[in-house]
């Protein structure tokens, strides 16, 4: 079995103290920190590099940076994601369709873990070059809803996508993220995904901490 990994996503954090939410997720349970970086190209929201950034030095000896680029040129951010000590790089594959292979190597030189991301309209065959691949990436993220915001609609049939992943690589981290919580957790784990995002769920609940003992149970079983 693929360990689980639970990691609430800060963009549904209070902005004005993210390095207390930071610390209080910890301390709830959560396995990694899941980090939202997007650019006004690649979807709809712009949100501030800066902050992100902070968090990350403060950060970085102390916590799993599982950071995700909805960002057009991922290669721009490699470098200083490197410098302020993200641990995972996961960029999309709809913004890396030439130079992937450049660009996981230079993440792995960097001393980071890479990941492919896929939007809901792109097929999973897109990411498979990129397992198979000579570098290979060592996660697979399904976005189970439109990059952009927290708080949306969980989609189901994206666990098509999850299943056939899971059948053909049996020990890939495979993430989901967008919508998680104890309500959608069910059919994400039993397609087979161990790495979940959950924003809103975690961040909005009197209780994260059991949130997150749910989730990792869900997965674990
Ligand atoms: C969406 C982001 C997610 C988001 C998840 O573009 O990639 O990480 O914060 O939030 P929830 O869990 O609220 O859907
Ligand atoms: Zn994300």
């Amino acid at each position: 079995m693929v360990a689980a990994k639970i990691a609430p996503s800060m963009l549904s954090s209070d902005f004005s103290k993210l390095a207390s939410e930071a610390e209080r997720m910890i301390r709830c349970g959560a396995d990694w920190l899941h980090m939202d970086i997007m650019d006004v190209n690649c979807v709809l929201m712009p949100v501030g590099l800066f902050c992100f950034k902070v968090v990350l030095f403060f950060f970085s000896h102390r916590a799993y940076l599982d950071c995700h680029l909805m960002v057009t040129n991922p290669m721009d951010y490699v470098e200083p994601f490197g410098k302020a000590g993200a641990s995972g790089f996961t960029f999309h594959v709809e913004a890396s369709k030439d130079n992937w292979q450049e660009l996981i190597q230079r993440i792995k030189l960097k001393g980071m873990r890479p990941g492919v991301a896929l939007k809901p309209g792109t097929p999973i065959e897109d990411v498979y070059p990129l397992v198979d691949g000579e570098n290979p990436v060592e996660m697979v993220l399904v976005m189970t809803v439109e990059p952009g915001f927290g708080g949306q609609k969980f989609m189901p049939e994206m666990m098509e996508k999850v299943r056939a992943l899971r059948e053909k690589y049996p020990s890939l981290d495979i993430e989901v993220d967008g919508g998680l919580g104890p309500s959608t957790i069910g059919i994400a784990a039993s397609a087979g995904a161990n790495c979940i995002v959950a924003g809103s769920s975690v961040f909005g609940a009197s209780e994260p901490t059991q949130v997150i003992s749910l989730m990792r149970k869900s997965v674990e079983e």
